[in-house]
């Protein structure tokens, strides 16, 4: 008797965690079940994968939904909408929105919300305030909650954490892996006032300067090593910082955006202006040169978008009034693909970073590798295909996109979600079917 399955993704090369195979993939009830279906098996759906790459459904462990908040710039449906376009099938989307997800009422709030409305699957960060301390060991147990983010210094919103001892007193509530925005409120506080208003854009990067991350950084291994608490560095942006992580590899994950790989400043500010400004900021060469050298050593986990859209309206204002943040969660694969044409990393290197890593820095489970029993969450890659980034493609209603018109080689011709086609050139398939992800709490 033939194998049968339900979906049958045949003639593709599959991204295995022991390397690229030629092998056919067969999915049941949702979930891998055979890598290297046998030949003569038969399935409900077959997916001819011929000239593609099938990769684990991709994450995106960092995006702003802004959902509760304003759904004229960004929103739960449109985010995952982007997200599947863009070849990604599980985010973890952030806190800071309006009203911030710092309690259980709102954290059951949004998990009820998004399961209807999300068209990906989600993990929800919930953040710490100094009010929430006492109830952050219990919220980061939650059902679907990826992991408790702290702003160690402030950006979007006004979750912030500064001081060591209220650091301290949050390493101390609970266990899981804490991610951290990783730039010292203090120095910023006291170089804010160095650069007037009205300055050109490239003050931000003055202002936030390389030593505002690296102090920041030092503070809070120190304090997760005293604590003995697990810590991920996000969107890691400085030769220092990358320099001072491998000593604390046993404690610390990080993570580098595809922001800080693509874009170097201060050209950026002058193809770019406003919309070239963000958390912390594009950086020169070196640090450009410096997250590659990290990324191709394998001393970084995760990389992710940063996914973070406002208003054009909003960017128009001057600096320092312009919010900081890029949409990226469509562009995210897209642009990897590209820099994997360029030759500065292997597929396999990618799928690391994208799949692999992120779900073992959150403790994800069942998704971020082609092995049988995980979730059947696939990517389809065209590594051949040459397109061109287009803001009038982007589900984002804020309708913008920093890589407006970059040609790229490769693309995401199909997404896979739990056993279902989701994205399939270009288009949705189906309903929003988002369900929260699972995590294993360590
Ligand atoms: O540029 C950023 N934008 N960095 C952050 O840390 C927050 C984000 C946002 O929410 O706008
Ligand atoms: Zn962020």
């Amino acid at each position: 008797m033939a194998e049968q399955y339900d979906l049958l993704i045949r003639g593709g090369v599959c991204l295995l965690p022991e390397g690229a195979r030629a092998v056919d993939i067969g999915v049941r009830d949702g979930r891998i079940a055979a890598i290297g279906a046998p030949a003569g098996a038969t399935a409900a759906e077959v997916i001819e994968a011929a000239h593609l790459h099938v990769l684990p459904g991709l994450i995106d462990a960092h995006v702003h939904l802004r959902d509760p908040g304003d759904a004229t710039v960004e929103s739960i449906p449109t985010g995952t909408q982007g997200a599947l376009l863009g070849g990604i099938t599980t985010v973890f989307d952030m806190p800071n929105t309006s009203p911030p997800i710092i309690d259980a009422e709102r954290l059951a709030w949004k998990r009820q919300y998004v399961e209807g409305a999300a068209w990906c699957d989600i993990g929800l960060y919930v953040g710490a305030t100094k009010g929430n301390i006492g109830e952050l060991a219990a919220l980061e147990r939650g059902a679907g909650v990826c992991a408790i983010k702290v702003f160690a210094g402030s950006s979007t919103g006004d979750l912030l954490i500064e001081d060591d001892a209220s650091l301290e007193r949050v390493m101390r509530a609970g266990a899981r892996r804490i991610a951290y925005h990783s730039e010292d409120e203090y120095r910023l506080r006291e170089r804010r006032a160095l650069f007037g208003v009205g300055d050109p854009h490239v003050s931000h990067m003055r202002w936030r300067d390389e030593e505002c991350a690296f102090l920041g950084t030092r503070r809070l291994l120190a304090l997760a090593r005293k604590t003995g608490r697990p810590a991920h560095i996000l969107h890691v942006s400085t030769a220092e910082e990358l320099a001072y992580l491998p000593d604390f590899r046993d404690i610390a994950t990080s993570e580098v955006l595809v922001n800080h790989l693509t874009q170097i400043a201060p050209e950026c500010y002058e193809s770019l202006g406003a919309l070239a400004v963000m958390n912390p900021p594009i950086r020169d060469r070196r640090h450009f040169d410096a997250a590659w050298a990290a990324v191709n050593a394998g001393l970084v986990d995760c990389v992710g978008s940063d996914h973070a859209p406002h208003s054009l309206a909003a960017k128009a204002r001057p600096w320092p009034d312009c919010p900081a943040g890029l949409p990226g969660v469509q562009t995210l694969l897209p642009v990897m693909l590209d820099h994997v044409a360029a030759g500065r990393l292997s597929l396999s290197r990618l799928v690391e970073l994208l799949g692999a890593g992120p779900a073992r820095v959150y403790g994800l489970r069942g998704k971020g590798a082609l092995v049988v029993g995980n979730d059947a969450d696939f990517t389809l890659v065209d590594l051949a295909a040459r397109r061109r980034i287009e803001a009038a493609a982007m589900a984002a209603p804020c309708g913008w996109t920093p890589f407006d018109g970059k040609q790229v080689t490769g693309w995401p011709v199909m997404a896979i979600l739990r056993g279902a086609v989701a994205m399939r050139e270009d288009r949705l398939i189906g309903a929003p079917r988002g369900r929260l992800a699972a995590f294993t709490p360590r």
